[in-house]
C-alpha cells in the first residue's frame, strides 16, 4: 500500500436517527445498528435501524404531506426553487460531504469530490429546473369535445438505494420524485446510511416541508420489505441487486405499485484492433477499476480482438498494477476497499474460481494488507465464456479478458447474458460503430468512452438489468400518472 502523502480530516457526525416527519427519531423497537468504515473494519456510529413501526409512521407522513400539501399544490416555480436551493446546501458543503460518503463507503475521497458530488449537485438543478416545465397535450379525439392530458405526481414514492453511490443514488431519486410533487419514503443502504441522513436535512434547511422527505435507514428484509408492502405508498423505486427486484416484485404485487428498477450488469466492452489503444486501455481500466467495481455498469467483461490481444493484456495490467491502494481519506488514493466483508468474501471467492476455472490471473489475485476490505486490482486473460467470472457480476476489482475475431460472432457473444446494462465499443470504423450500437441490448451504449453519465442522459437497463428509465425525461415521467380530461363542448 502506498503511503499517504495528505490525508484530510475525518468529518463529523452529526444524524444517526430515523428522519421522519422533519423529526429526528430513535426506531420505535430502539434498536441500533453499526454502520462500518470497511477500511479499518471499526464502527463509526451506531444508526437507528427502522423496521416496519417506523416505514409505517413515514408513510403516513409523506402521505399527509401529498394529501393536504403543500408540496404537491405548490407553485411549481417554488418547488424547483426549493431543489435549487438543497443542491446549493450540498454544494456549499461539498468537501465534508464527500469526506463523510468517502468514510462510510470506503471510496476515494478524491473520486467522491470529483464524480459523485458533482453528479448529484448537477442532478438536483436539472429537475429543480423541470418542475415546471411538466406538462400534458390537447388530443383532437372524434365528436364535439376538448380533451387534454395532465402529468400529475404519482403520489408517495418508496426509494430504496444501494451503497456504492449512495448520494447520487439519493440524488437520481429525489430529483425527478421532488421535481414531479410526489413525496418520499427513503430506505438507504444498510452499510451507508450517513450521508443520506445529512442529505434530508440540507433538504429540511432549503425549505422543502416536513413530511416530503423521510429516510428510514434499516434491513432491507424489514425496512426495505415494509417500504414495497405499505398500502399508503404508491410506487417502489429500486436500485440494487436483480434478486432484490424479483422478492420485491412479489411483495409490490398485493397494492399493484408501480415500480422501476435500475439493476446489476455484465456489461461487454469491446476493443478493435483500430481503436487507439492508449484511450482504450485507460477507459477500460477506468469502465472496470472505478469505484473498486463496485458500478453497476461496470465493463467486467473485456473483449480484445486477436491480433492486439496480447499488447492490449500488457497495457491493461500495467495500469491495474500502478493503482495506488489505501486510506480513502488520503488525496493520492485511487482504490479503496470495498464497502464490507460480505462484499469482499464474495470478490475473494470469485478469484478463487478464476484460478479452479483455468484463468490466467495477470496481476493481483488476493487480498491486500491485513486490515480493511481491500481487494487487489486483478486482471484474469484466458477466460471463456461460460467460464463463473465471465456470467456473473463480481462487483469488484476483477476483470476477464476474453479474446475474439469474429465480428458477428462477438455480437452473439456480447448478448449472451440476461444482464442489459451497458456496453462500449472502441475504434475508428464508424459502421462497426453502429453496428454495434444497434445489435447490441442495452440501456447505454459507450462508444471510444466509458461510465459518462449525465443527469439529462436516461439510464437504466434491457432484460434482467432493470425496468424503466432514471435520469433524463423519461426518469421524471416515472415519477408521473398521465390523466385524460374529456370535456363536452
Ligand atoms: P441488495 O439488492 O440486497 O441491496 C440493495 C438495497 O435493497 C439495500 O438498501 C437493501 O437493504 C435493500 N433490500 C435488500 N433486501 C430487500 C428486500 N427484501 N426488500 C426490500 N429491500 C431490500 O444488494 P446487496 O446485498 O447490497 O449487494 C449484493 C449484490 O448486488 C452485489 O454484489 C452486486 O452484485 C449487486 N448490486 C448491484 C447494485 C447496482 O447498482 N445495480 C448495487 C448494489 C448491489
Ligand atoms: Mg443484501
Amino acid at each position: 500500500m502506498a503511503i499517504a502523502t495528505e490525508t484530510i480530516r475525518k468529518p463529523k457526525i452529526r444524524h444517526t436517527q430515523c428522519f421522519i416527519d422533519g423529526k429526528w427519531q430513535d426506531a420505535a423497537s430502539g434498536k441500533t445498528f453499526a454502520t462500518i468504515d470497511p477500511a479499518t473494519e471499526e464502527t463509526i456510529a451506531d444508526v437507528a435501524e427502522g423496521d416496519a413501526a417506523d416505514v409505517d409512521r413515514a408513510a403516513k407522513a409523506a402521505r399527509r404531506a401529498f394529501d393536504s400539501g403543500p408540496w404537491s399544490r405548490m407553485d411549481a416555480r417554488d418547488r424547483g426553487r426549493a431543489i435549487y436551493r438543497l443542491a446549493d446546501l450540498i454544494e456549499e458543503e461539498i468537501d465534508e460531504l464527500a469526506a463523510l460518503e468517502s468514510l462510510d463507503n470506503g471510496k476515494p475521497v478524491k473520486d467522491a469530490r470529483a464524480a459523485d458530488l458533482p453528479l448529484v449537485i448537477d442532478c438536483l438543478r436539472y429537475y429543480a429546473g423541470f418542475a415546471d416545465k411538466i406538462h400534458g397535450s390537447t388530443i383532437p379525439i372524434r365528436g364535439n369535445y376538448f380533451s387534454y392530458t395532465r402529468r400529475e405526481p404519482v403520489g408517495v414514492a418508496g426509494q430504496i438505494i444501494p451503497w456504492n453511490f449512495p448520494m447520487l443514488m439519493a440524488a437520481w431519486k429525489w430529483g425527478p420524485a421532488l421535481a414531479a410533487g410526489c413525496t418520499i419514503v427513503m430506505k438507504p443502504a444498510e452499510q451507508t446510511p450517513l450521508t443520506c441522513l445529512r442529505m434530508a436535512q440540507l433538504a429540511q434547511e432549503a425549505g422543502i416541508p416536513d413530511g416530503v422527505i423521510n429516510v428510514v435507514p434499516g434491513y432491507g428484509p424489514t425496512a426495505g420489505a415494509a417500504v414495497v408492502k405499505h398500502p399508503l405508498i404508491d410506487k417502489v423505486a429500486f436500485t440494487g441487486e436483480h434478486r432484490t427486484a424479483q422478492i420485491i416484485m412479489r411483495d409490490a404485487a398485493d397494492s399493484l405499485k408501480r415500480l422501476t428498477f435500475e439493476l446489476g450488469g455484465k456489461s461487454p466492452n469491446v476493443i478493435l484492433a483500430d481503436a487507439d489503444l492508449e484511450k482504450a486501455a485507460a477507459g477500460t481500466a477506468f469502465g472496470l477499476f472505478f469505484n473498486q467495481g463496485q458500478c453497476c455498469c461496470a465493463g467486467s467483461r473485456v473483449y480484445v480482438e486477436d491480433k492486439i490481444h496480447d499488447e492490449f493484456v500488457a497495457r491493461l495490467t500495467e495500469l491495474a498494477a500502478g493503482r495506488r491502494l489505501g486510506n480513502p481519506l488520503s488525496l493520492d488514493t485511487d482504490q479503496g476497499p470495498q464497502v464490507d466483508q460480505a462484499q469482499f468474501d464474495k470478490i475473494l471467492s470469485y478469484i478463487e474460481k478464476g484460478h479452479q476455472e483455468g484463468a490466467q490471473c495477470r496481476t493481483g489475485g488476493g487480498r491486500s494488507g491485513e486490515r480493511g476490505y481491500f481487494v487487489q486490482p486483478t486482471i484474469f486473460s484466458g477466460v471463456t465464456d461460460n467460464m463463473a467470472i465471465a456470467r456473473d457480476e463480481i462487483f469488484g476489482p476483477v476483470m476477464s479478458v476474453l479474446k475474439f475475431s469474429d465480428w458477428e460472432e462477438l455480437i452473439t457473444r456480447a448478448n449472451d447474458t440476461f444482464y442489459g446494462l451497458a456496453a462500449a465499443v472502441w475504434t475508428r470504423d464508424i459502421s462497426k460503430a453502429h453496428d454495434f450500437a444497434r445489435r447490441v441490448r442495452a440501456g447505454t451504449i459507450w462508444v471510444n468512452c466509458y461510465d459518462v453519465f449525465d443527469a439529462a442522459a436516461p439510464f437504466g437497463g434491457f432484460k434482467m438489468s432493470g425496468q424503466g428509465r432514471e435520469l433524463g425525461e423519461e426518469g421524471l415521467k416515472a415519477y408521473t400518472e398521465s390523466k385524460t380530461v374529456t370535456i363536452a363542448l
